[in-house]
């Protein structure tokens, strides 16, 4: 028979895995301590905007019509500990508060409440990004705390979805990876991971240690890259040379591939900035600190980004923010998304408004969160009203709706055509011939 499966906390993550294990054919309890969250998905909504999370939660939840019915919610871990042989820790792990290091509390308290509730053989598998070492001591810690003890197993199977990709990401990986304690653990999973998820996708088996630092190792990877491309983004800039041209250069290279070139105000989210920073914290923990010593670096870089983006506005209006009107287009991370955690736009944003600047924000799906995190800014409620009376422009996260703007339109309510565009993304030639000063991060200015 096929396992019933759980999933413990359903933000971005637990949310679309488990929607995602229901359109395979599971049954599925998927469990978050937050009632409203629970209140919200049992009616089949989902509490934040991922494209097609949505419309794939309504196929499968119990209640809604023409539903499979394969998918409930609770906020009980008795029920969760009854329901399932195989439970998935989906919970975040977010920077600790003025450390780099990350915040365990979410995982340590999923398993201390679903441990006591395993009467019978389960297995648990933990998809948090957590440090390395951790799988361990929760192995440890499942075996004491669950009644059915050592039949308790544990696997960690980090995930690698991004956000506005989360289904596409989750019902087609890259990669399966699962850490292992034993053969057991292993042969679930394959099981789990069996047609379509797993079909023609490698499946790699690890130890604990190694499966947890794929994860952070990836994220670093990536982290790299784009600071990588935003260095020299900083060099072309100097040498009057375009970023966007050399990426695409070097992007020919197999070895260096094209993805994840794109310069501009840098990258920001739940993930890639807490990622490095906590890898780094674990790394000094293991006395290996210089191992990770570029990170700082990457970081530095990174947040060097939203600091010049702010020079060069500033530059734009004449050195000096003070009466001056200045539209921020987009909020989120990035687009496709309505998360503004770290946003490199929303700190832009933030940083100009404390030098006197007048600010006015407008992104598509972001403004809720936006407003909450940053209720002294001004909001628009479109980016042609946020542009009104501008004396500049910011385009900083690349919303397809930005790309499609017409710089005539937008042209007859700014007090001063000028636009700098933070994604590299706008298409210069057009905004020029509209009779905009277009300038863009690491590009020639015309
Ligand atoms: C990332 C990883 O991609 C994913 O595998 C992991 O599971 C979670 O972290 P996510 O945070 O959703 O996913 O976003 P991603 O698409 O990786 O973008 C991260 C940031 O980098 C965004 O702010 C984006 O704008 C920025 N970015 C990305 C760039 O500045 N340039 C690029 O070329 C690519």
């Amino acid at each position: 028979m096929a396992p019933k499966i759980t999933v413990i906390g359903t933000g971005y993550l637990g949310a679309t895995h488990a929607a995602a294990m229901a359109e395979l054919g599971f049954d599925v309890l998927g469990l978050d301590v937050v009632p409203e969250k629970v209140e919200s998905l049992s009616h089949g909504k989902v509490p934040m905007y991922e494209p097609g999370l949505e419309e794939l939660l309504r196929k499968h939840v119990a209640g809604i019509e023409g539903s499979s019915g394969r998918l409930r919610f609770t906020t009980s871990f008795e029920e969760a500990g009854e329901f399932g042989d195989v439970h998935f820790i989906c919970v975040n792990t977010p920077q600790k508060h003025g450390e780099y290091a990350c915040d365990m509390s979410y995982v340590e308290s999923a398993f201390t409440s679903l441990a006591p509730q395993l009467r019978r053989p389960a297995l648990v598998v933990g998809k948090s990004t957590v440090p390395v070492g951790s799988a361990a001591r929760l192995a440890e810690l499942l075996v004491e705390l669950a009644p059915a003890g050592s039949d308790v197993e544990l696997a960690w199977n980090p995930e690698f979805l991004r956000e506005g990709f989360a289904v596409e990401d989750t019902l087609h990986p890259d990669r399966i990876v699962v850490g292992v304690a034993g053969e057991r653990a292993e042969k679930v999973l394959r099981e789990v991971y069996a047609t379509p998820i797993g079909e023609g996708t490698p499946f790699v088996v690890a130890d604990y240690p190694t499966a947890e630092l794929v994860k952070t190792a990836a994220n670093s990877f990536l982290a790299t890259k784009i600071s990588f491309i935003n260095a020299m983004a900083e060099v072309c800039e100097a040498a009057d040379g375009d970023v966007a041209k050399l990426a695409e250069a070097i992007g020919h290279d197999d070895r260096i591939g094209k993805k994840f070139l794109r310069a501009g105000v840098g990258f920001g989210g739940g993930c890639l900035p807490k990622d490095i920073r906590a890898f780094m914290a674990r790394a000094g923990e293991l006395g290996v600190d210089q191992a990770l010593t570029f990170l700082r670096e990457v970081d530095s870089i990174n947040m060097r980004r939203r600091s010049h983006m702010v020079e060069l506005a500033r530059e734009s209006v004449g050195g000096s923010f003070l009466g001056q009107r200045v539209a921020v287009l987009g909020a989120t991370f990035k687009p496709d998304s309505d998360d503004v955690r770290d946003s490199p736009a929303l700190n832009v944003a933030g940083q100009i408004h404390l030098q006197g600047g007048q600010v006015t924000v407008y992104d598509p799906k972001g403004m809720d969160n936006a407003r909450r995190l940053y209720p002294t800014l001004a909001y628009a409620p479109t980016a042609l009203d946020a542009c009104r009376g501008a004396h500049v422009v910011l385009h900083l996260t690349e919303w397809r709706e930005f790309r499609e703007l017409d710089p005539a339109e937008l042209g007859d309510v700014v007090a001063a055509q000028r636009i700098l565009d933070g994604r590299n993304a706008l298409d210069a030639g057009t905004w020029r011939a509209a009779g905009w000063t277009y300038r863009a991060m690491g590009r020639p200015r015309a």
